[in-house]
């Protein structure tokens, strides 16, 4: 069974009566407009305001989708059988509806009925429970009652069966949704050769044990809960489901195989690899398969409008793609005649999913000439890491600054010597020496951080109202080209050809200001994209919208609303919430764009 196949049957089963979901659009990649996050790495992403109980705008509550993702949290993994930065995400929700005994019966069917795997290879964990949360007896018997006897049902504790985008319980920052989960296991086997090199080989193994025996297919998270202070949970309105499971290990699972570079959603890039090398996998594996998701990934950014560069996405991009090419430097390929068949590869195996619009399209000139940028400085970085007795943090940065080699190449280097460097430590040297944003450190590397904190959705309402003022200010060609939140700031960058006077960024601190002491209501409608448009809404043009739309707006009545935009929140109810602001810089960053942070003054 192709990959195609088993993502076809997964939509098909979802949509079939009884269990009559609503297939609806995977969101893009790369989240412009999201201030709490760089990538869509989990399908239920663009749906937590849902989650968290508002109503879905088509008014369905069974959703599904199959989902691209990049979760760069997991790249210093790669390289194993089943690790990856770019993968596909089968998805079903359930907003409020249905709940476990509907959800574990039906994902049971789908693996062991429709895919044809062997229940006696399932395996499955669910919650031991804390002291806030119980134990999840309920699982524990409806698996039992599907066959799964209780030698297979393992119990843990938050760091494995408890999902949120942010982690367990504790990790939750305030705001944030999550709950424990119920994940199912393909077992391939005691007999499995990767198991005798387990470290864990003299214990008994286990679900999660890392030897390989067995691989996660697919979690089920009872999505219950919401943070609402230190320690502190509370039900959320409504019961959800929230199931993923990665179409490239599902699809391994069905092959029989755990690698999941064996499957046909990887087989055409490891031939290339193989040929243009003339090297195998089998005695090369890390490097393929290293080679192989990081150019996926960086195909994907291509595909949804990413460059490489310094900052945030972009930064992204060019870590993966210098840490692939460093991976062919190795292996030998180093005259980059390969890319254009590798890349050509990558967009035959997603040309009938996601990657119509590419299919006569060069992609490999761009992640070609980052290649070549990197080849160029990279023998002598190399040459300085060799002459350092100790690859250090201080030293991984100098090679960065210096000769743009990524801290994960230093790192290699500094293994192989039997050294490591301490990624905080390097953070801080970073931080140090960049005038560049936080968020272009190594920890947007980790992968985009949930943040729904008091201060972030403060903030994020002041920037709407920092946008309206522009406009009022300076005119309606305005608009956003860049936004990103954190605790501490908004930053903002629009096109304008010049930095604004001082009396222009008084006025529009002013303006904002008098808004926030009118104590507006700020309010959402979901409307029929075509409707929204013709409000007025301000909206991002390079970006594709779902049929139904999300417009917030400031005040009464969205016909004369003080700010008006496409946005998926959330927001403060009402402008008073904010306090005060204050526009704290602004900076020219380019040809005719300008960027403004924006901060929340301390009330007194
Ligand atoms: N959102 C859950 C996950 O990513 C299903 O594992």
């Amino acid at each position: 069974m192709t990959a195609s196949e088993v993502r076809e049957k997964y939509i098909n089963y979802f949509k079939a009566n009884p269990r009559n979901h609503k297939e609806i659009s995977p969101a893009p990649l790369v989240l412009e407009n999201d201030p709490t996050t760089l990538f869509t790495s989990s399908g239920m992403q663009p749906l937590v305001p849902y989650l968290m109980g508002e109503p879905y705008p088509s008014g369905d509550k069974r959703l599904m989708d199959s989902q691209p993702s990049i979760r760069t949290v997991d790249v210093e993994e790669v390289g194993d059988n089943r690790h990856l930065t770019f993968f596909e995400m089968l998805g079903n929700w359930s907003l409020g509806d249905y709940f476990k005994k509907e959800q574990l019966p039906w994902i049971f069917e789908f693996f062991t009925k429709e895919l044809g795997l062997p229940k006696e290879r399932l395996w499955v964990s669910v919650f031991e429970g804390n002291n806030q949360v119980p134990k999840d007896e309920e699982s524990a018997e409806i698996w039992k009652s599907l066959g799964i006897p209780k030698e297979r049902i393992y119990y843990y504790g938050v760091e494995k069966n408890w999902w949120s985008r942010s982690g367990t319980p504790q990790q939750m920052p305030v705001g944030e949704i999550g709950g424990p989960d119920s994940e199912a296991f393909y077992d391939f086997g005691e007999e499995l050769k990767l198991h005798e090199n387990s470290p864990f080989k003299k214990e008994k193994c286990h679900p999660n044990c890392e030897c390989g025996r067995f691989l996660e297919i697919g979690n089920s998270v009872f999505i219950q809960y919401k943070k609402i202070g230190e320690d502190k949970l509370e039900e959320l309105p409504n019961k959800n489901v929230d199931f993923g499971g990665g179409l490239e290990r599902i699809a391994a699972a069905v092959n029989g195989d755990p690698d999941i570079y064996k499957t046909d959603l990887f087989k055409p890039i490891i031939e290339v690899l193989d040929s243009g090398s003339g090297k195998k996998y089998d005695d090369n594996e890390v490097e393929f398969r290293v080679i192989a998701d990081h150019l996926k990934a960086a195909v994907f950014l291509f595909a949804n409008g990413v460059t490489p560069s310094n900052k945030q996405h972009g930064y992204v991009m060019r870590r993966l793609i210098r840490r692939f090419a460093y991976k062919m430097n190795k292996l030998g390929i180093i005259t980059l005649k390969e890319l254009p068949k590798l890349t050509e590869q990558v967009i035959n195996i997603y040309k009938d999913s996601y990657l119509k619009d590419l299919e006569n399209y060069k992609v490999h000139p761009g992640i070609g000439s980052e290649i070549d940028k990197f080849f160029s400085t990279l023998y002598r970085g190399e040459k300085y890491l060799d002459s350092q007795p100790v690859i250090n943090a201080q030293v991984a940065f100098n090679s960065l600054a210096t000769y743009g080699i990524p801290f994960e190449v230093s790192r290699e280097l500094a293994k192989s010597r039997g050294q490591d460097i301490d990624i905080t430590e390097f953070e801080k040297e970073f931080e140090k020496h960049q005038s560049l944003s936080r968020s272009t450190s190594a920890g947007v590397f980790k992968g985009g951080l949930a943040d729904h904190s008091p201060e972030v959705i403060k903030l994020h309402t002041a920037t709407h109202l920092l946008l309206a003022s522009l406009r009022k200010i300076l005119g309606d060609q305005v608009v956003q080209k860049g936004q990103n939140i954190t605790k501490d700031r908004s930053r903002f960058d629009f096109p304008n050809s010049e930095k604004l006077t001082d009396k222009e960024l008084k006025e529009v601190e002013d303006m904002i200001n008098d808004t926030i002491q009118k104590s507006l209501p700020v309010n959402f409608k979901v409307m029929p994209k075509e409707e929204a448009l013709a409000t007025g809404a301000i909206h991002a043009f390079n970006e594709k919208y779902a049929d139904t739309v999300k417009v917030y707006f400031v005040g009464d009545r969205i016909e004369n609303a003080i700010s008006c935009e496409f946005c998926g929140g959330p927001h403060v109810g009402n402008t008073s919430e904010i306090g005060r602001v204050r526009i704290k810089k602004q900076e020219k960053i380019g040809a005719g764009v300008i960027r403004i942070y924006l901060t929340l003054k301390p009330a007194n």
